[in-house]
């Protein structure tokens, strides 16, 4: 049986993964979010509902995506995700077209490897994760669940991290280092040491000052 898809949420991050969706032609069956009424020009041609009315779809006959944005501070993303796998739903991964995924690479239920992204041999990819625009996994990373490595993230070899860990746009991690879990890693980071459960790292900022 075709399983109908559907989207959750219609901000940025959706609108992204309706264009990798609709590249791939792929029919999306909806968009559904709390409230919705109209939508942004990237996704009006899509239907919308509202989270309940997926309530009467059988768990077997739709797959979800979500497509809610992941920041620091917000979970969101993760809220919606429990709430609908535990009622019983399925979420379907979303790999982009243009993103080069390693075949020894395991990726979870879920995931999302956006435009531009590399992941190489041996990494693991827990369930709910965005690998985002450009970011590079590099070999035997393990990576856990509801983890957001924003666009252009670099992980070296074998870097590993826990649960809901954010890696800030553009932070690069060198090899072997360990994130726990709930950390924070600041746009523009260079991780060379291990980081903590519930730790946010910031990196290091350029100073300004008047020319005499
Ligand atoms: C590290 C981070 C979590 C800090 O958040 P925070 O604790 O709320 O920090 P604040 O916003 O209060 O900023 C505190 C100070 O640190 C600076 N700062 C914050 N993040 C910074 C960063 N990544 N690089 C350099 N300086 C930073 C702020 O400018 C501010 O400076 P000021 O005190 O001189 O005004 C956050 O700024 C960050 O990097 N988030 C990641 C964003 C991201 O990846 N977005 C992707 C969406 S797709």
């Amino acid at each position: 049986m075709n399983k109908k898809i559907f989207i959750l949420g219609s901000g940025g991050h959706a609108s992204v993964l309706v264009d990798i969706l609709l590249q791939q032609q792929i029919a999306i069956a909806g968009i559904a979010g709390p409230g919705l009424k109209s939508l942004r020009k990237s996704l009006e041609n899509i239907p919308c509902y509202q989270d309940s009315d997926l309530l009467s779809f059988k768990t077997e006959e739709i797959l979800l995506i979500n497509g809610i944005g992941s920041i620091p501070g917000n979970s969101l993303r993760f809220d919606v995700y429990k709430k609908f796998i535990s009622l019983g739903y399925s979420f379907e991964s979303v790999i982009a077209s243009s993103a080069i995924v390693s075949p020894h690479a395991i990726l979870a239920s879920g995931v999302q490897v956006m435009q531009g992204a590399i992941i190489q041999a041996g990494a693991v990819i827990g369930e709910n994760t965005i690998i985002n625009t450009g970011v590079i996994v590099e070999h035997n990373c393990i990576i856990g669940s509801n983890n957001h490595l924003a666009p252009g993230v670099t992980l070296s070899g074998e870097v590993e991290s826990k649960n809901n860990v954010h890696f800030g746009t553009g932070a690069s991690v060198i090899q072997s280092i360990q994130i726990g879990n709930n950390s924070v890693i600041g746009a523009g980071a260079t991780v060379t040491k291990n980081v903590d459960d519930n730790e946010i790292l910031y990196p290091a900022r350029a100073t300004k000052k008047a020319l005499k």
